[in-house]
């Protein structure tokens, strides 16, 4: 049995020091490059530059970057400044704060002598967590889709239609992904499946998307964002199920770009609209969407296209000039009520205080 494909790897250098290998996601789809991580600044640059992307994978990620930084300095003030430099990476995605704040509980009771072991272990840790919360997402997810699929089972000739948003597959993540979990299930059960791939406008996530699904030999189409609402008035869409970034204690979600949009179209068709989540997205902090930081990203990504030229070789173009205004939100927040359910590693619940609180009985206590 081959391994399930992961975007990242430790490898042990000359000295025998650890150094984190990532798939560079600024490369893909055009190229496979792994881009190796040495030092907190690196990691922070590559979270930065969205090298590394994807709300669960920047967790894992930053827990590697502290033990990076630990490396050189595990000193209380070295342990700091990894949590503060890597916090101001990127604001949205709260599975970052959930993973320093849980290296920083195991680290900090340590004298600095045992820290670092105790930080790759803590990061290995959340990693493999990661995965099998993604599996479990994987196994909840498939249960709906077998419903969908029995839903319409006077259609059986035509396979069951599933659009997503971004890129909440494996490379989003240790392992799997989110909101693809489901469909990896799906597929591997020899389910037919058609996905559509939303382009997801200005960072092109959906292109990752198209290459996990391409490598995995699922059928999918790649369309405009703004076809969403066309096909699902065409009757063309079965089921939506998009990730999170960060989910409020009373279930809005903060998700990509574009995916407000869908739900609310979702909705007028009377399609299901799924958000795929672990528990590391949940942040009952939040009380609602509103308290959700929205990270404003530089205008450059409007501004240039990547692409490939007559060669093949990767190039970028501009298509609005430098002193053109524009704005870059980079991610929205779908209201709860336009949510069906959240599918979790702990099971399917509704996108409700209520809801979150009878699976996640822990999180009750840090309600705002
Ligand atoms: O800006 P990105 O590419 O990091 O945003 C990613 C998304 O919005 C994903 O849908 C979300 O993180 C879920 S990933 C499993």
């Amino acid at each position: 049995m081959t391994s399930a494909p992961r975007p990242l790897r430790l490898d042990k250098t000359s000295s025998g020091a650890l150094r984190l290998f990532v798939l560079d996601q600024t490369r893909l789809p055009y190229e496979v490059h792994w881009l190796p991580l040495d030092s907190l600044d690196a990691v922070a640059g590559a979270i930065r530059r969205m090298q590394v992307r994807g709300a669960p994978l920047i967790g894992v990620v930053a827990a590697y970057g502290v033990a990076l930084a630990l490396s050189r300095n595990a000193r209380d003030a070295g342990l700091a400044r990894a949590v503060s430099e890597l916090a101001g990476t990127r604001p949205t995605a709260v599975n970052l704060q959930w993973a320093l704040a849980r290296m920083q509980q195991r680290l900090i009771p340590l004298p600095p002598e045992r820290r670092l072991e105790a930080a790759w272990r803590e990061a290995d840790a959340i990693a493999e967590a990661d995965a099998a919360q993604n599996r479990a997402i994987g196994q909840h997810g498939l249960t709906l889709l077998q419903a969908h699929a029995r839903e319409r089972s006077n259609q059986k000739d035509r396979p069951l239609q599933i659009m997503t948003h971004c890129n909440a597959g494996w490379l989003a993540t240790v392992e799997q992904g989110t909101a693809l979990a489901p469909l990896y299930a799906a597929h591997a059960e020899g389910m037919a499946l058609q996905v559509w791939v939303s382009e997801t406008r200005p960072r092109n996530q959906g292109l990752l998307t198209a290459w996990e699904l391409s490598e995995a030999g699922i059928p999918y189409t790649v369309v405009a964002d703004n076809a969403a609402g066309f096909l699902m008035a065409e009757g063309q869409v079965d089921v939506v199920i998009t990730g999170a970034d960060r989910v409020a204690a009373n279930g809005d979600v903060a998700n990509k770009i574009g995916t407000c949009l869908k739900a609310l179209a979702a909705r007028h068709w009377a399609i299901p609209f799924y958000v795929a989540a672990p528990g590391s997205t949940l942040d009952f902090q939040c009380a609602d969407g509103r308290a959700i930081p929205i990270e404003a990203r530089d205008g450059d990504e409007l501004r240039l296209v990547d692409g490939l030229d007559a060669a093949n070789c990767p190039q970028r173009l501009r298509q609005i000039s430098q002193t053109e205004p524009v704005a870059n939100p980079a991610f929205d927040i779908t209201p709860a009520e336009l949510v069906t359910a959240l599918i979790t590693e702990r099971g399917i619940a509704p996108a409700s205080w209520e809801g979150l609180s009878r699976l996640y009985p822990e999180l009750r206590h840090e309600s705002a």
